[in-house]
């Protein structure tokens, strides 16, 4: 097994975080139809890390379970393109809640707001409706089915089973997409790596 140091589980998920076209018309949506208040919106002329000068927004929407879901507004060098819909294998956010009256009950508030929204789909052990934001990310809500807790004991049993076969399966096809070094490269050699162009927040407050 691994000889890494040990470290505290991860707890959860704080925030996510995408671009946005515009700024209101994303508070529009995540604020005033999906009903997750905005509680950060804050203005910045400097990107993290290289110092880069860029002028961009960074806006928090809180959930239920107090994380969020965040976005960047960088209208510099920004076009169209970045905002065409995300196929959902590519990225999509699911958020969760209790009963299928509330699913239906989104479904058609979304709907009436003008995003179309459909489902709910079996996925056998959830039910969810999808629909996308207006910066083209897929969305989905979910609900977990009754026998939720045992479909996922079930799986979780077999899970490193089936991603081996499965590996099996697809290696080569993805060594033809790939390549094979590609597939089975791990960690990178850092002492190849340059560094220098990483600027650290304390070597600043060091400076001062
Ligand atoms: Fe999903």
């Amino acid at each position: 097994m691994s000889s890494l140091p040990e470290c505290a589980m991860l707890k959860h998920v704080h925030h996510s975080a995408y671009r946005c076209r515009d700024a209101e018309q994303t508070r529009w949506f995540y604020e005033d139809v999906l009903g997750l208040p905005l509680t950060l919106a804050m203005v910045f002329d400097e990107e993290p890390g290289t110092g880069r000068k860029i002028d961009y927004m960074h806006l928090f929407f809180k959930m239920g379970d107090d994380n969020f879901i965040a976005f960047f507004d960088a209208p510099e060098g920004a076009d169209e393109k970045l905002f065409r819909a995300r196929s959902a294998f590519d990225l999509h956010l699911a958020f969760e809640v209790d009963t299928r009256e509330e699913l239906k009950a989104w479904r058609r508030r979304i709907n009436q707001a003008g995003r179309p929204c459909f489902g709910p789909i079996d996925h056998e052990f959830i039910h969810s409706i999808y629909f996308f934001d207006p910066n083209g990310i897929p969305l989905e809500i979910t609900i977990k089915d009754p026998d939720y807790e045992a479909v996922v004991a079930k799986d979780a049993a077999n899970a490193h089973r089936v991603l081996k076969e499965w590996t099996e399966k697809t290696r080569a096809l993805k060594e033809r997409n790939f390549g094979a070094a590609a597939l089975d490269l791990r960690g990178i050699d850092m002492s190849k790596t340059d560094f220098s162009k990483i600027k650290n927040p304390s070597d600043k407050a060091a400076q001062q």
